[in-house]
């Protein structure tokens, strides 16, 4: 395994010394297999801009942006592997897609993104993740090669060969009180609080207090159930979401 610490001033006069680079996870790169089960559980679709905090030789940007024909950039502090990286998006005829920043992943702006792709560490992943939750949009997925995001669980994993990738999409705040009317004039209170994707609280119908069921959160979308009387099916309501406001409310009955 590559040094974590790579000391270029052995290369270079005492005059021309420079700092060294301190990475955070040493170049590892994904093998092919990888890369494909990545990019097949991130989904990609035209109007998608993918970013690989850690992009080492650029395979994934690469891959990402020849199969998806999407604007994909590499975020790599190793100047040498942004070099490789440069060359390897030439040989493959995807410059005019790709970027490569030089720069620290935990202060390069990512917010465009729509799709992440990680291969870092555990505790690095958990470093990441408040900025994660607050700069990405709601339904940005991040994919992991191996390694999770601490106490938030992902929302899909695949295996390879024992190896897991995992899917975490970026949850609404959604947490607090919501009011809204139902088909029949009924007025329709919740009290949601949250972690990442997990909802639950409590409801209530015109004052009454009722049951509230099944909170499903995905990106901006909420789905959940409400029961006003244990003898009658629950109602179904789907809630989106858009810059933390509650903006349109679909309703359905259950069929038994
Ligand atoms: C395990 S490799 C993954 C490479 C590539 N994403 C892949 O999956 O093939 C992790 C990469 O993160 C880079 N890295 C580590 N710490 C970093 C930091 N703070 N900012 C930017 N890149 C970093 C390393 O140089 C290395 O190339």
């Amino acid at each position: 395994m590559p040094p974590l610490f790579r000391d270029l001033s052995d290369d270079l006069d005492d005059d021309e010394l420079e700092p060294e680079i301190f990475l955070d996870a040493p170049f590892v790169p994904t093998d092919d297999a990888m890369v494909d089960m990545m990019l097949k559980l991130a989904d990609l679709g035209p109007k998608d801009v993918l970013y690989d905090l850690g992009s080492g030789d650029g395979r994934i940007v690469i891959a990402a942006a020849k199969r998806h024909g999407i604007r994909c950039i590499g975020v790599e502090l190793d100047p040498l592997r942004v070099a490789d990286a440069m060359e390897d998006a030439a040989y493959a005829k995807v410059e005019f897609l790709v970027d490569f920043i030089e720069e620290d992943i935990f202060e390069v702006d990512f917010s465009e993104a729509t799709v992440i792709t990680l291969y870092l560490l555990d505790s690095i992943n958990v470093r990441l993740r408040p900025r994660l939750l607050a700069e990405l949009r709601p339904g940005t997925r991040i994919i992991s090669h191996s390694f999770e995001m601490g106490d938030w669980i992902s929302d899909e994993r695949l295996e390879l060969g024992g190896v897991s990738i995992h899917k975490w999409i970026v949850p609404a705040q959604v947490a607090g009180l919501w009011e809204w009317e139902g088909l029949n004039g009924e007025i329709y209170q919740v009290d949601l609080q949250q972690k990442y994707q997990e909802v639950w609280g409590q409801a209530w119908c015109d004052e009454q207090s009722v049951s509230l069921q099944n909170a499903q959160l995905c990106g901006n979308q909420l789905d959940l159930q409400i029961q006003t009387d244990p003898t009658s099916n629950p109602i179904q309501f789907t809630l989106h979401f858009e810059d933390g406001e509650l903006q349109t409310i679909e309703q359905e009955t259950q069929d038994n």
